[in-house]
């Protein structure tokens, strides 16, 4: 009896300190989209023009999806891992807050209420941009790869659907790092600017 009512003690205070956390359930992904794979092909490329405006959330719950999401019941991803690693994280910085996507929740776990986008801000187009993409992993060459096909699926994305990405390693490392408050032994691999360009 008292085991039982330890049980549910226990899964009370899980089930609270989860909800404590703040995650944000994502919408469902839009798996099926308008446009054929070799239109966003053809159509992908670096934007550098934006405007000012924001990305709805299941835009967003989608981009985050295409990126790293969960794409099997079996756990795999929409990305190929090396060895199945899942060695790859992906945060977003936006102007509530910045936030780590959870793939098995399809969720976004806060992580700061800081908009850390000023700190990628070292490109006049960055000015109006609503969303950064920030790929974090091991210190592996295949965390890196990881990134690639995470951000190619985002770009690739974006290019169906009538936006703007690019991707850019040019900002402060050291500095997002710890801001993200990452372990020495994660490192930022590169960063992804998504918005609007009409
Ligand atoms: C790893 C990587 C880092 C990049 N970093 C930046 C960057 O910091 N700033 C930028 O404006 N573009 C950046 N780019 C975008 C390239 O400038 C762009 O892909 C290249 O000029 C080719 O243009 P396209 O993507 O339109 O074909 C980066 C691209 C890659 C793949």
């Amino acid at each position: 009896m008292f085991k039982f009512l330890g049980v549910i003690l226990m899964s009370t205070l899980i089930a609270t300190s989860a909800l404590a956390a703040g995650e944000i359930k994502l919408p469902h992904p839009d798996k099926v989209g308008k446009k054929t794979l070799m239109h966003a092909i053809n159509m992908r490329k670096s934007s550098k023009i934006y405007i000012n405006k924001e990305i709805d959330a299941v835009t967003l719950g989608t981009i985050l999806w295409a990126a790293y999401g969960l794409n099997r019941s079996t756990g795999e991803r929409t990305i190929p891992t090396a060895m199945n690693q899942k060695d790859l994280s992906v945060y977003v910085t936006k102007k509530d807050g910045t936030y780590k996507y959870d793939a098995d929740y399809h969720q976004l776990i806060p992580v700061s209420k800081e908009d850390l986008r000023p700190l990628f801000n070292t490109q006049e187009y960055m000015a109006d941009v609503p969303v950064v993409l920030i790929y974090t992993g091991s210190k592996e060459d295949y965390a890196s790869m990881h990134a690639g096909s995470a951000y190619q699926n985002v770009g690739l994305f974006a290019a169906a659907n009538e936006m703007g990405s690019v991707v850019r390693g040019y900002f402060d490392k050291e500095a997002v790092h710890k801001a993200l408050n990452l372990p020495v032994e994660e490192r930022v691999i590169i960063s992804q600017a998504v918005g609007y360009t009409q």
